[in-house]
């Protein structure tokens, strides 16, 4: 067959080699879900040393025959940087693998550990709803979420234990590493307030972060009723089950820490407003503090761009809310009566955003 006007063999070759790599980009996070079902992270992280492969093969929980496949999924993971791999001069077949920068969260142990995050991300419940992206352009459904399953991620999380399970463990490990940071570097946002709420706290862990660093802030945790139910409080912690699109208790500062990206532009604004009512007693001192994303295109690196976008996306098809310009936080926070802002790209992907009355 011969080529159109404008084609040609390079630029047809180059155009099928991009359209694949987008074809099988799961492969990457597929592989990646594989190598800690495994618990490849740990075992190379236990044995203390470069790990050779035939040692790390005897490590494995692998039926015998699938030995021989081990290299070829470290050769990916390789490639992509989550380990790095040794030869060793005496033994030309046998080479060894340690563990990089970025491998480090994915050990079960620790702190950090950002496994929840990829477990949560990649249950077959969280990717159906993929499956139906388009079919949901063409509906009225609220969410292709709604579309898979027939309701929202939270009701659905109420129904299912697992889900739910699911979900705040994934929220935890983030809130983890985010509060150690936030402390770190905004501790001066918090000073002079004596009381504080995290909107859609989850379990707890980012308010418990904070009352721990800070004895003297009352810090309560405001969720639904079945993610708070149970949970202990401490001496200046507390846990309040409610609705934030009904009423928020009344404190000196609200955190939002990734709520309103769950949420449309017009849910936003009724959230910030009853933000707006519960800082009122703390008059112009009051401050609603936001943690979320501010995607500026032309100012982040590729991958850190491409990264918010595609959160974006997983926000179009699990909530009825999105990832932000810098405009269009400007726009809402405006829109919902708010004087003044500012904005602290400090947590990496994400920014802190003080917004006040
Ligand atoms: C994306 S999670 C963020 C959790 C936590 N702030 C964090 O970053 O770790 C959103 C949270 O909002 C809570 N949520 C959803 N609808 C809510 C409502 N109407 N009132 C209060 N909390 C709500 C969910 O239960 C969930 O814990």
């Amino acid at each position: 067959m011969e080529f159109k006007d404008g084609e040609n063999a390079a630029k047809l070759l180059r155009a099928q080699s991009h359209i694949w790599n987008h074809i099988l980009s799961y492969i990457n996070s597929m592989s990646l879900k594989c190598v800690v079902d495994l618990g490849i992270p740990d075992i190379i992280h236990n044995y203390g040393k470069p790990m050779p492969l035939s040692k790390l093969i005897a490590s494995l929980p692998i039926h015998s025959s699938k030995a021989g496949n081990i290299p070829r999924l470290m050769r990916v993971m390789i490639h992509s940087g989550f380990f790095s791999q040794h030869n060793i001069t005496e033994n030309e077949l046998e080479v060894e693998y340690t563990l990089t920068d970025d491998s480090i969260l994915l050990l079960k142990g620790h702190p950090f550990s950002i496994l929840p995050f990829l477990l949560c991300s990649n249950d077959p419940i969280l990717k159906k709803p993929w499956h139906h992206l388009s079919t949901w352009f063409k509906n009225d459904d609220l969410t292709p979420f709604e579309t898979a399953h027939g309701m929202l991620p939270w009701d659905y999380a109420n129904r299912d234990p697992k889900v739910n399970n699911l979900l705040n463990e994934s929220m935890a490990c983030d809130a983890q590493l985010i509060a150690g940071v936030f402390i770190e570097k905004c501790k001066d946002m918090l000073n002079g307030l004596e009381s504080l709420v995290d909107v859609g706290g989850g379990t707890g862990t980012m308010a418990r972060a904070i009352a721990k660093s800070f004895p003297r802030l009352k810090c309560t945790v405001f969720d639904l009723p079945h993610v708070v139910a149970d949970l202990q409080g401490s001496e200046n912690l507390e846990y309040i089950g409610g609705d934030m699109f009904k009423e928020i208790p009344p404190a000196d500062a609200i955190l939002l820490k990734w709520i309103l990206h769950d949420w449309s532009d017009e849910e936003c604004l009724k959230i910030l407003k009853n933000c707006k009512e519960a800082i009122k007693s703390k008059g112009k001192e009051g401050k609603v503090i936001i943690i979320d994303m501010v995607i500026e295109e032309d100012k982040g690196d590729d991958k850190s761009v491409e990264t918010q976008l595609l959160f974006d996306m997983g926000m179009m098809v699990l909530t009825t809310g999105k990832e932000r310009s810098m405009k269009e936080w400007g726009i809402l926070i405006s829109s919902a009566g708010f004087s003044d802002y500012k904005i602290s790209p400090v947590l990496g992907l994400r920014s802190v955003v003080e917004i006040y009355p």
